[in-house]
C-alpha cells in the first residue's frame, strides 16, 4: 500500500477536472477500458446497473442509449448537473459511495471505476460495505483501483516534478489517491463477503501517453474528452514499447487493476 499526496486534496482535483471539460459522449470503443470491463461483468439487461463515481459519463451514457436501466452518483455536484443538463432522461444524483442513498440489494450490477482509490483506506473498507448492501445476492461488481507498482510510483515522480516546476511548492501534503497491490484490494471485497472471480492487470492511460511523441497522431495535442471516448491511443513505438512492458512485467506496468466479484 502506498500513498500518493499532491497541492490539492482529492474532491478539489475532481471538482476542477470536471468542472473544465465538458460532458463526455457516450463511449465508442468497446475493446479498452473501461467499456470493454463494464462489458465482461454486464451480461444483460435483466437487472438495474449502479454506475458509482460515473464522473461526467461516459459510460453511464453508453448503456442509457443502449436502453439499460442505469443510476449514476457521483459526489461532485459539478459533474452531476452537466449530466442532468446535456440529458434530463439520466438517471443520476450526487451521492457518496460511503453512504448510499439506495435501499438494501437494490442492483445486479455495481461499476466502479476509479472509486475507491480516491478514499483513505477506512473509508474505502465503508465503501466496499455498502456496495454489498445495495448489491443483489448474485450480483456483480466491477471495480477498477490504481495498482500500488512502479508504473504508478514514476507516474507520481513524473506529476510532482511536473507541479514543483511549475512553482506549486506545497506538492506533496494533501491526500490524492491509495495505490494498493492486488491482494490488498481482493482481500477487503472477500471481507465483506464478495467471492472475487478474477483480477485483471489493466493500462487505462499508459506513462508514454504523457509524451506526445509516443501518442498515436490524432492524439498529438492532449484532449481529455477524445482520451476518454477513444481510450488513451499510443504511436506505433509507443504501443510497441508499453505492450512488451505489459507483457513481461504485467503487475509492474499496468497502472490499474480491475477486480469482478459476485455476492454469493
Ligand atoms: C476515475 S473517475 C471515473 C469516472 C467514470 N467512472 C469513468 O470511468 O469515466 C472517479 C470518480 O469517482 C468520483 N468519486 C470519488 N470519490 C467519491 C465518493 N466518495 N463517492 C462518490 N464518487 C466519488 C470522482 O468524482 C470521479 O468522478
Amino acid at each position: 500500500m502506498r500513498i500518493t499526496y499532491r497541492h490539492q486534496n482529492n474532491k478539489d482535483y475532481w471538482t476542477k477536472r470536471w468542472t473544465d471539460i465538458p460532458v463526455d459522449e457516450a463511449m465508442e470503443n468497446d475493446q479498452v477500458y473501461p467499456l470493454k470491463h463494464a462489458k465482461l461483468t454486464v451480461t444483460g439487461k435483466d437487472g438495474k446497473i449502479l454506475e458509482a463515481g460515473c464522473g461526467v459519463g461516459r459510460i453511464l451514457r453508453y448503456y442509457h442509449q443502449n436502453g439499460y436501466d442505469i443510476v449514476g452518483i457521483d459526489f461532485i455536484p459539478e459533474a452531476i448537473d452537466k449530466l442532468k443538463e446535456i440529458d434530463s432522461g439520466l438517471q443520476v444524483e450526487v451521492g457518496d459511495v460511503t453512504n448510499l442513498n439506495f435501499e438494501d440489494e437494490t442492483f445486479q450490477y455495481f461499476l466502479a471505476f476509479g472509486l475507491y482509490h480516491n478514499l483513505p483506506m477506512d473509508k474505502i473498507k465503508e465503501g466496499i460495505k455498502e456496495t454489498y448492501r445495495v448489491v443483489k445476492t448474485g450480483g456483480r461488481v466491477c471495480a477498477s483501483f490504481r495498482a500500488d507498482n512502479i508504473q504508478t510510483y514514476i507516474t507520481d515522480k513524473h506529476t510532482a516534478h511536473k507541479a514543483k516546476k511549475s512553482g506549486k511548492t506545497s506538492t506533496g501534503k494533501e491526500f490524492h489517491k491509495m495505490n494498493l497491490t492486488r491482494s490488498e484490494f481482493s482481500k477487503l471485497f472477500s471481507e465483506v463477503g464478495f467471492e472475487v472471480e478474477d483480477i485483471l492487470y489493466v493500462e487505462n492511460m499508459p506513462i508514454l501517453y504523457k509524451f506526445s511523441m509516443f501518442r498515436a497522431k490524432n492524439h498529438k495535442t492532449f484532449d481529455e474528452n477524445l482520451g476518454r471516448k477513444e481510450g488513451y491511443q499510443l504511436s506505433f513505438l509507443g504501443n510497441l514499447i508499453q505492450k512488451s512492458l505489459i507483457t513481461l512485467f504485467p503487475s509492474q506496468f499496468c497502472n490499474i487493476n480491475i477486480l469482478i466479484a459476485q455476492k454469493k
